[in-house]
């Protein structure tokens, strides 16, 4: 936004940059847990325009990517244009366009365009409808878990992980380790395909072995068949067969879960269906005591500042025009509002590109019916390609995001540069708005 000229002020709740890379972030809202890495790669990772240190691992810890991103702001001379500490508690839109907006502090601020990068991982989401029954022992999410002895004392204990996304992955093999946790079960209610995190040497996801243009059903067979080879089958580790192709999910990645599983250290349960005090009941008709459940099962897209009738994600669900554009307002946009098989941060920082160009008015959007088509378009295929979930709903490939954000964004250029050759008055400067 700064680059492109316009007047761009930012608000951040907490006393630094970082977000969910912040363990214990003050904001309360960072799914840190102290043992967590990465698991795309750092080259994944970095941002297009600010590589990581060379001397960084493959697979960093919280703390380095937080400090990365401090890096960036300092690079960027960026600090400047941040508001620390400043909630925005309430964003209404303006009868002329723009929205004012109501700070922590009760203060009132109005902008032409608002872009909300609020973060999409930090509102937990619980079973729901809640699994039937009491249970008498530690509930907490996988939001709340810092380590075996925090918040609350794991280790020792008997303990059951609901979920086979990477914070289950992660939880169950840390409190699998000998030593930890007495026992772990680890509950799925569907099989997973789990990746480790290097192959042939490498990172796995800086491996590039197969060429492009070979079709999606021949590159699908060949990675079914490397992991047949390379891993095995997940039913092989106790867990339940995947009845979805290994790209049809968002990848579970865990260098450590399946020899935990394969050491007893965690033992894998299939759907929880039933708590009743200390005992839980599996949908197999298994039953085991346990002191513990972590439901390490996701996070609700929520925009508290919005008026739901403007802006909600009802079961994680918001269409945007390339994950970005409302199809109604010019004034409003999502940066990193998808989950990339990928990573984030290079996605919102061509995504942040195109809005810089649209608020600098040399990017124009198609009509409302234009991006109501592409993105019902959008939709139906992600429905198709991938399993249904809540996890599931802003799916995209990274590449090929970023070459359709390329196709557009020239499209784009072309619709403007032919509206300011009609109508040359209508073509504002880049320095009138506030963003
Ligand atoms: C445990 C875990 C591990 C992950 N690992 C990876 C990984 O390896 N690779 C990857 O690509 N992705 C990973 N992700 C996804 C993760 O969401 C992104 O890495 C990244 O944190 C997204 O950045 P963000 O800026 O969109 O959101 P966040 O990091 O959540 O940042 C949002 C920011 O907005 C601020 N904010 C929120 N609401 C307000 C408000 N009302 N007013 C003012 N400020 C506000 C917050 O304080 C915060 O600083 C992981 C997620 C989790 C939960
Ligand atoms: N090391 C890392 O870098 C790391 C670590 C943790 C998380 N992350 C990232 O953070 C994001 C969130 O990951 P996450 O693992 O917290 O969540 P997630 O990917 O949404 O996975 C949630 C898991 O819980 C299951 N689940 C949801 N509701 C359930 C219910 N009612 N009963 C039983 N199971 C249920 C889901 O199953 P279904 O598939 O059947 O819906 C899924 O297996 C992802 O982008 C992930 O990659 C990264």
């Amino acid at each position: 936004m700064i680059d492109a000229g316009l007047h761009c002020q930012c608000f951040e709740k907490s006393d630094r940059v970082g977000g969910n890379w912040v363990f214990k972030n003050k904001n309360g809202q960072s799914s840190s847990y102290r043992s967590l890495h990465i698991n795309t790669s750092r080259q994944r990772m970095q941002y297009r325009e600010f590589p990581m240190p060379e001397d960084y691992p493959d697979y960093p810890r919280h703390d380095l990517i937080a400090r990365y991103f401090d890096g960036y702001v300092d690079a960027f001379d960026l600090r400047r244009h941040i508001r620390f500490e400043t909630s925005v508690e309430r964003a209404e839109p303006r009868a002329q366009g723009g929205f004012r907006l109501t700070l922590a502090s009760g203060e009132r601020e109005e902008f032409d365009a608002l872009v909300v990068a609020n973060g999409h991982h930090w509102d937990p989401a619980w079973p729901d409808p809640a699994i039937p029954g009491e249970f008498s022992g530690i509930e907490l999410h996988s939001h709340a878990y810092l380590d075996p002895d925090e918040p609350h004392r794991l280790r020792d204990k008997r303990v059951l992980v609901v979920g086979m996304g990477n914070s289950a992955m992660d939880i169950a093999s840390e409190l699998g380790h000998p030593g930890v946790a007495a026992q772990v079960f680890l509950s799925a209610r569907r099989g997973a395909w789990v990746l480790p995190k290097y192959a042939f040497g490498k990172p796995i996801d800086q491996n590039r072995l197969l060429p492009p243009f070979l079709p999606a059903g021949v590159k699908r067979v060949i990675a079914e068949l490397w992991y047949r080879l390379a891993v095995g089958r997940p039913e092989d580790f106790g867990l339940p067969k995947p009845e979805h192709h290994l790209d049809q999910a968002h990848p579970t990645v865990s260098p450590d879960i399946l020899t935990r599983l394969g050491s007893g250290d965690v033992r894998a349960k299939p759907g929880l269906v039933r708590r009743d005090g200390k005992r839980v009941h599996f949908s197999d008709g298994s039953s085991e005591e346990v002191d513990a459940i972590v439901y390490a099962t996701g996070y609700k897209v929520s925009f508290p500042f919005f008026d739901p009738s403007l802006i909600s994600a009802k079961d994680n669900d918001l269409p945007l025009f390339l994950r970005i554009f409302p199809f109604d307002r010019d004034d409003l946009c999502f940066i990193g509002l998808a989950q990339p098989i990928g990573a984030v941060m290079p996605l919102a920082e061509a995504q942040s590109k195109l809005v810089a160009e649209l608020l600098s008015f040399r990017y124009e959007l198609p009509s409302a019916a234009e991006r109501k088509q592409h993105t019902e378009r959008y939709r139906r295929e992600t429905l198709a390609n991938y399993v249904p979930s809540r996890r599931h709903t802003m799916q995209l490939d990274f590449e090929q995001y970023l070459s359709e954000l390329g196709r557009e964004t020239e499209a784009g250029r072309r619709r403007a540069r032919t509206r300011a050759a009609r109508s040359p008055r209508l073509t504002r400067s880049a320095s009138e708005g506030r963003t």
